[in-house]
């Protein structure tokens, strides 16, 4: 009698390749420049799936090709961000207090393939991840972006997240390219209706 199997398909397990090419390539413009290792990549998403109540949207185009994603993930109060932020002398108290509550979630990263970008993809990315977090009871999201990232300050400008008041930090970059050797980094968040 048969036993439901199938003939064996000859498969290569890999994990996420379009999305670590794509991370690769569009952290090594501007206003980044950082060059990224595959496994350095890979490493940091296994790093991103551990984190809790994850959210990944991918835009893939009518040929199957990744166009970008967008990764974020509820904060817990001891996560290394949520530290960074309750330091902050002029942080909101709303969001002090969903930091403390956990019911703020981060965008961690966003990425557009640079043949696609200035089509709404990354706006439709942001807007979705946030509506995920909305129906997950999320009140308040937080990014962090470059001070001259104009394109992703734009997005989040746009969908009604604001700056917060003395976040800006320099980051030092560890794989340069060329150009910044240290850039200037700024926290915005988006309180959510949840109503
Ligand atoms: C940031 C990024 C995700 C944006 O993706 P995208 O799909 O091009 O974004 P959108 O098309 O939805 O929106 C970009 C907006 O910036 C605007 N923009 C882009 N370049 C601009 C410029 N030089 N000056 C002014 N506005 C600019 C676009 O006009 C658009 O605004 P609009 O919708 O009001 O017209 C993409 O550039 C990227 O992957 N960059 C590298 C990685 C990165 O910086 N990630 C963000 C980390 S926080």
């Amino acid at each position: 009698m048969e036993d439901g199997r199938k003939g064996a398909l000859a498969l290569t397990v890999r994990l996420f390749p379009d999305l670590i090419a794509l991370y690769r390539s569009a952290y090594s413009g501007a206003p980044y420049f950082e060059l990224f290792t595959e496994e350095e990549v890979k490493h940091l998403l296994v790093e991103l799936m551990g984190k809790r109540e994850i959210a990944l949207y991918v835009a893939i185009t009518k040929d199957g090709e990744i166009a970008g994603f967008t990764w974020g993930y509820g904060l817990s109060p001891d996560e290394e961000i949520a530290r960074q932020l309750e330091g902050l002398e002029e942080l909101p108290e709303e969001l002090r207090s969903a930091i403390k509550g956990s019911r703020a979630a981060y965008i961690a990263e966003l990425a557009v393939d640079s043949r696609f970008r200035n089509r709404g993809i990354g706006t439709k990315l942001v807007s979705d991840i946030v509506e995920d977090f909305r129906r997950r009871g999320f009140t308040h999201v937080v990014v962090r972006t470059n001070v001259g990232n104009i394109p992703a300050k734009r997005i989040y400008e746009k969908l009604g997240f604001v700056q917060i008041p003395g976040s800006a930090h320099p980051v030092e970059h560890e794989r340069i390219l060329s150009g910044l050797r240290v850039d200037l980094r700024v926290f915005f968040y988006k309180e959510i209706d949840i109503a």
